[in-house]
């Protein structure tokens, strides 16, 4: 069970980080270059097929992952020990993705145009950064520690 959801973790988080990279290292330079929203548009309406359910799948095996780890919920927001700050950074970080997503969805993409393209950026990067430091700590909880 622990192999199976670490696998559906490290899948979830190629689609996840890899689709955020690849999205504003090479999709977004081109739509602010080029002006052009339509570039934006027509690879999110694709991406979040794959991308929503990544993500989904990262809080539904992650809470899984936290709870074999440390199994006391209140303690993840404690920050007592290594492995509970790790986890609350994990969840500091799906908050923050959260709030930029929704932003971006509700405020954002619905009337997206070549003005609004750089507010969108200012969306984007964010969440992809947020993106790798969810690898980076991940990776610390099953490595002894990073932070
Ligand atoms: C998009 C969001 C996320 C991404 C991209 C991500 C990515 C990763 C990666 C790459 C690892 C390392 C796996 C390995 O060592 O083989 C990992 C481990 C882990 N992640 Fe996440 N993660 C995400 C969200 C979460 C969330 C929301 C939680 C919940 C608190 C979480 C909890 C954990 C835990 C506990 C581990 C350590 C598993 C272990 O080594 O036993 N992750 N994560």
């Amino acid at each position: 069970m622990y192999q199976l959801m670490l696998i559906l973790h490290v899948l979830g988080a190629t689609v996840w980080t890899g689709g955020h990279l690849v999205l504003a290292i090479t999709i977004l330079p081109q739509a602010l270059r080029r002006r052009d929203a339509e570039l934006i548009l027509s690879f999110e309406s694709r991406y979040e097929r794959v991308g929503i359910p990544a993500l989904v799948i990262q809080v539904v095996t992650g809470i899984w992952l936290a709870f074999r780890m440390l199994p006391d919920p209140a303690a993840w927001f404690g920050f007592e020990t290594d492995v509970a700050s790790h986890i609350g950074v994990k969840l500091l970080l799906l908050l923050l993705t959260a709030a930029f997503a929704v932003d971006a969805r509700m405020r954002i993409i619905p009337h997206l145009r070549a003005e609004t393209l750089p507010s969108l950026a200012w969306h984007i990067i964010p969440v992809t950064i947020f993106s790798v430091l969810f690898v980076v700590v991940g990776v610390g909880l099953g490595t002894g520690g990073i932070l």
